[in-house]
């Protein structure tokens, strides 16, 4: 697994024709890089991504948004490894927003990453402080930074620095950050030696910007 990732959040963005034009408009740059780009759009959108991504031929991974903590039965509305395993390479674990209109919690959220890992999907777990509780063996840590999400602005690099040196020393593999992250700043971030790659919300729903990310970390 390459050091460099660059997670998309597409978040609750993007019917099945946006999703197509996304892809569509990402492969006309014809791409070609060293980094592990990872598309996260939600579940709806995961087949016709893989396929786009196939007929394509680009260089990129996907990713869910979430699982569930079952493996499989009576869960009305849940998503669940095993039905994710074919589509989903990752998934992310603990978001803040998860967390917050959820009411997410450390049980819960040890549970989802027990079914990532029985279905070999690397979970990419986020934590929002330095004292988040992360799950045992997980090796992608995502620090949110929670002022920042969504905000147009990124975090001070001073303080990125900080937390990600504190969640490497822990023995965490790779500790990507998140919040805001745009084509301007996004150098100032990926030159922190302690991170490993970037989560991107908002900027990565266009592929145009999002291609400038990629091109400037
Ligand atoms: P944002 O989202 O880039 O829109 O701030 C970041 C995140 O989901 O952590």
């Amino acid at each position: 697994m390459p050091g460099n990732f660059i997670v998309a959040n597409w978040k609750s963005y993007k019917t099945t024709d946006e999703a197509k034009n996304w892809f569509e408009k990402f492969s006309s740059f014809n791409l070609s890089t060293d980094k592990e780009i990872i598309i996260c759009p939600s579940f709806t959108l995961l087949p016709e991504a893989k396929s786009l991504i196939e007929n394509f031929k680009l260089q990129l991974k996907l990713g869910a948004q979430d699982i569930s903590p079952f493996e499989e039965g009576p869960y009305t509305g849940e998503i669940s490894g095993r039905q994710l395993e074919n589509l989903a390479s990752f998934v992310i674990v603990g978001h803040w927003e998860r967390r917050t209109y959820f009411n997410e919690d450390d049980g819960l959220l040890n549970k989802k990453i027990e079914m990532a890992r029985k279905f070999n999907i690397t979970p990419i777990f986020c934590i929002q402080t330095i004292d988040t509780p992360i799950p045992e063996e997980v090796e992608i840590v995502a620090y949110e930074e929670t002022n920042n999400i969504g905000r147009g602005v990124a975090s001070d690099p001073k303080d990125i620095q900080m937390v990600s040196k504190a969640v490497k020393e822990k023995g965490i593999k790779f500790v990507l950050y998140g919040g805001s992250v745009n084509p301007e700043d996004v150098k100032n971030i990926t030159s922190i030696p302690t991170i490993d790659g970037i989560l991107v919300g908002s900027e990565s729903l266009d592929a145009g910007e999002f291609l400038k990310i990629i091109a400037n970390v």
